[in-house]
C-alpha cells in the first residue's frame, strides 16, 4: 500500500516558514508582504481558489487586497487595475485569476504584470528566464519566480523522499501553467522526462515505464491503477468536481488518477483533495514573501 503524501502537513511547513521570514522581514524593515489579487467574474471554482488565498495569506501575516471585476469587464478595465498595482510600491505580488472572460486577451493581462511582481510565475520574462537557467538551484537563488503548482509538486516529491536525478519521469498533460513548467522542473533535477497528452499513442506503456507519475490532464480517473508501476510515485494535479448523490453536496472532488487502484501498488501518491492543491498556495505565500524581501533591498 502506498504512502499518502499528507499535502495539509506540508504546505502547512511551508507556510509557517513563510509567516516566520514575513514577521522577520516587517520587524528589520517595517515593510509587510502584501499580495493583490483579481478576480474577474464569477466563475465558481475561481472564487473558492481566490478566496483560499485570501486565507493563506492572513496565516501568514501577508496583507491581501483583493479586486473584484464583472464577467462583462474589458480588457482596458482589467490593464488598468494592473497598472495601478504596478505602481504602488506597497503591493509585491499581483496575481490575475485564470480563466479570464473571453473577451479578454489573457497573454496581454500576463505580459503587462510587472515580472518583479509576477508570483504566479507566468510572465514571459519569468518563463523565459526559467527556461535558459542551467540548474533549479540557480533558478532559486536568481530570485526567479517558478509557478506555484509544478513547484508545489516537486516540493512534495522531495521532502517525501523521492530520488529525481536519474529517475524516469511521465508528465500527463501540456498546459502552460502545469504540464510544461513541471516537466521543465523535473528535467532540472535530472530526471528523463516524457510528455504525454490527449494525442500520445500507447500512453499506458509509457506511464508503466515511469518512476514518477504527474497528471494533469483534466479528465477524473484518466491515469489507472494498472499503469502504475510498483514503488512509483504519483503526483496528482488533477480537481475535477463529479456528481455523487451520497456526498452532502451532491458532488465531490477527485484527481486524474485512479486512486484507490493507484495505491495499491504506488510506493507514495498526493490525494485529492489534501495534494497538490494545498501546496499551489502555500509556494504562493513563499513567491509573495521573496517579492517582498526583494523590494525591501532595493528600497534600502
Ligand atoms: N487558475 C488555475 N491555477 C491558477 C494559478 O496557479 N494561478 C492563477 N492566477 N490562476 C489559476
Amino acid at each position: 500500500m502506498a504512502e499518502i503524501i499528507n499535502g495539509k502537513a506540508i504546505s502547512e511547513e511551508v507556510k509557517a516558514g513563510v509567516k516566520t521570514g514575513v514577521e522577520e522581514l516587517f520587524d528589520k524593515t517595517g515593510v509587510r508582504a502584501c499580495l493583490s489579487v483579481i478576480l474577474v467574474g464569477d466563475d465558481p471554482a475561481s472564487q473558492v481558489y481566490v478566496r483560499n488565498k485570501k486565507i493563506a495569506c492572513e496565516a501568514c501575516g501577508i496583507k491581501s487586497i483583493e479586486h473584484r471585476l464583472p464577467a462583462s469587464a474589458t480588457q482596458d478595465e482589467l490593464l488598468g487595475i494592473i497598472a495601478e498595482l504596478n505602481a504602488d510600491p506597497g503591493v509585491h505580488g499581483i496575481l490575475c485569476q485564470l480563466p479570464v472572460p473571453k473577451q479578454i486577451d489573457e497573454n496581454e493581462v500576463l505580459l503587462a504584470i510587472d515580472p518583479r511582481k509576477d508570483v504566479d510565475g507566468f510572465h514571459p520574462m519569468n518563463v523565459g528566464k526559467f527556461m535558459t537557467l542551467k540548474s533549479f538551484e540557480d533558478i532559486v537563488e536568481r530570485g526567479v519566480f517558478l509557478p506555484c503548482t509544478p513547484h508545489g509538486c516537486i516540493e512534495l516529491l522531495e521532502r517525501s523522499g523521492v530520488v529525481l536525478k536519474g529517475a524516469d519521469a511521465v508528465v500527463i498533460g501540456r498546459s502552460n501553467i502545469v504540464g510544461k513548467p513541471v516537466a521543465m522542473m523535473l528535467l532540472s533535477k535530472h530526471a528523463t522526462v516524457t510528455i504525454c497528452h490527449s494525442r500520445t499513442k500507447n500512453i499506458s506503456e509509457i506511464v508503466k515505464r515511469a518512476d514518477v507519475v504527474v497528471a494533469a490532464v483534466g479528465i477524473p480517473g484518466f491515469v489507472k491503477g494498472e499503469w502504475i508501476k510498483r514503488g512509483a510515485a504519483v503526483i496528482d494535479v488533477g480537481m475535477n468536481r463529479i456528481d455523487d448523490p451520497t456526498a452532502s453536496k451532491g458532488s465531490r472532488l477527485v484527481g486524474d488518477v485512479e486512486f484507490d487502484k493507484a495505491a495499491e501498488v504506488a510506493g507514495c501518491i498526493t490525494p485529492v483533495p489534501g495534494g497538490v492543491g494545498l501546496m499551489t498556495v502555500a509556494m504562493l505565500m513563499k513567491n509573495t514573501l521573496t517579492s517582498a524581501t526583494c523590494f525591501a533591498r532595493n528600497k534600502a
